[in-house]
């Protein structure tokens, strides 16, 4: 069967970790028709549209898609093309795999991280609901819906019966904000009622906070409301070598978007350096998505072997290696 998924490359050092990663793809034996679309800063400013109409349509016909950064223009009013996504494809769960990279020099590198974090992508304070009361006081509305709480609490479950995991915990700060966080709660514990497999708790977001640097490793799936959810998942991402190494998906009921969730490093673009890793593991996490999934872990286990030789790494983390020999090494490692 042949897959039909979009890649948007991005721009910056988003085409150099694309290319490798359609490289390494090839290689998988995974058979997919891309369609190529861009979406850069360029193109952007040239079509005055945040989010151009052509890589859209194609999201929306190919119900998967595969993204390397995009610089956001400055000025101009634009909105970042994530945000514009997540909105017009109700991509409404942010999930963010964060786990040991095998050899990665870090201060946690001794530890076996593995966590799933679930964060609720589409409100929270990120709704924007903000106004001027009177000279100098503001407000902004935290908004949290008992429809957007069940769908993310039902989509950390679901994947964590899926994929045999073992605990869900909840983070909030329900003590304080006892009708929003609340209400997110009430819909996590009503979830979790039917999966009696899973182990259920919950935690307040600063004690989880410093429970995440102090035992990372007690952690499983984890599920957020938007502003917690963004703020611990880089802080997860911190424990594990940094946003260089995590990979990223925002899912809706119809759509999935995998992307890296680095920026488009214009400092090292076109010097064939980038390191390839997150848009690597994202695009396992897209194999997953659409059921090759021997294939998926097949790659995934290659990048870590990678790592655990520390042959063939890139500048970034402490090798030589530029972004072609790294994914040629990983090609190797498919190839056994
Ligand atoms: P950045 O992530 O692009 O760069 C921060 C530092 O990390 C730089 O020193 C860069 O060289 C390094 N770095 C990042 N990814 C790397 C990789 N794969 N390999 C090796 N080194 C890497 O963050 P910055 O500078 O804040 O943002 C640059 C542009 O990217 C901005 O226009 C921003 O809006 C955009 N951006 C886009 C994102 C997306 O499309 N998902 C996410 C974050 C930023």
């Amino acid at each position: 069967m042949t897959h039909n998924i979009t890649l948007i490359p991005g721009d910056g050092i988003g085409p150099e970790v694309a290319d490798a990663t359609v490289r390494v793809l090839d290689e998988t034996g995974v058979k997919i028709d891309w369609d190529r679309v861009e979406c850069s800063e360029r193109i952007i400013r040239e079509t005055g549209e945040s989010i151009p109409t052509p890589v859209l349509k194609s999201l929306e016909r190919n119900r998967v898609g595969l993204k390397g950064p995009v610089t956001t223009p400055i000025g101009g009013g634009y909105q970042s093309v994530n945000v514009q996504l997540r909105k017009k494809l109700d991509l409404y769960a942010n999930v963010r795999p964060v786990r040991t990279v095998p050899s990665l020099r870090t201060r946690f590198q001794d530890v076996n991280i593995d966590m799933v974090i679930f964060r609720e992508n589409t409100e929270d304070l990120y709704a924007g609901l903000e106004h001027e009361v009177v000279n100098d006081v503001v407000t902004s509305l935290k908004v949290i819906t008992r429809r957007a709480s069940l769908r993310i609490a039902r989509a950390a479950f679901d994947y964590a019966a899926q994929v045999g995991r073992k605990k869900v915990t909840a983070i909030h700060k329900a003590n304080i904000m006892k009708l929003s966080d609340g209400l997110f709660l009430k819909c996590c514990r009503e979830v979790a009622a039917n999966f009696p497999d899973i182990t259920y708790n919950e935690l307040i977001v600063d004690n989880a906070s410093m429970q995440l640097v102090a035992r990372p490793e007690t952690f499983d799936v984890l599920v957020l409301p938007n502003l917690y959810g963004d703020i611990v998942s880089d802080l997860a991402a911190g424990l594990v070598g940094g946003l260089g190494v995590v990979p990223g998906a925002n899912v809706g009921e119809q759509h999935a978007v995998f992307e890296s969730v680095h920026g488009s490093a214009p400092d090292i673009a076109g010097h064939g350096i980038a390191n390839p890793t997150a848009l690597l593991l994202s695009s396992a996490m897209m194999l997953q998505h659409i059921q090759e999934v021997s294939a998926a872990e097949r790659l995934r286990h290659a990048v870590e072997d990678v790592y655990r030789e520390a042959k063939h790494l890139t500048p970034d983390v402490g090798g030589k290696a530029s972004t072609k020999e790294f994914a040629d090494a990983v090609i190797a490692k498919l190839q056994h």
